[in-house]
């Protein structure tokens, strides 16, 4: 199984969203037997809680399943037992690659690392900015893009 874990600060926002949205791309793509899929965060606040408002609404407009998604903590061995970690920003980037082994730093990326020609780097924080959509459609894009570079890796 190929494991991909998704990153970000409080995991109710971002991260969860990517973690749904991959997990149906994944299965619309038939391939639920080869990709696992989790997110996690670098911080605890809001450890045991179920995605932001934000999230739920957009991924309910979108019919994208998100039970059983819970916040919880980045450990090192999330990292260690992921064959993709993909982080929503370069600072939690920074606290990943604080967290693991050198070992670890070359399966750490950002999420729009894989997307062609893009310029923004890092997916804005929608805890603080309030814009759920310009998320939606950068981990849409972004998830599209993975789900396309995993294949190509894997041959599946
Ligand atoms: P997320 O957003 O990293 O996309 O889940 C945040 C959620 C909560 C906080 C920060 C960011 N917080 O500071 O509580």
């Amino acid at each position: 199984m190929i494991q991909v874990l998704f990153v970000c600060l409080g995991n109710i926002c971002r991260s969860p969203m990517a973690e749904a949205v991959f997990r149906h791309k994944v299965k619309e793509a038939g391939l639920e037997r080869d990709i696992v899929v989790d997110s996690v965060g670098t911080g605890d606040w809001h450890e045991g809680e179920t995605p932001h408002q934000g999230t739920c609404e957009l991924l309910r407009e979108k019919d994208i399943d998100f039970s059983g998604i819970v916040a919880r903590k980045i450990e090192k061995r999330d990292v260690e037992n992921a064959d993709y970690v993909v982080a929503m920003d370069a600072d939690n980037m920074r606290s990943i690659r604080s967290l693991a082994d050198e070992a670890n730093d070359t399966k750490i990326t950002k999420l729009m690392d894989f997307v062609p020609r893009n310029k923004i780097e890092d997916v804005p924080d929608p805890y603080f900015t309030g814009n759920f959509d310009e998320v939606y459609n950068m981990v849409d894009e972004g998830c599209d893009q993975l789900l396309a570079h995993i294949r190509e890796q894997s041959s599946i």
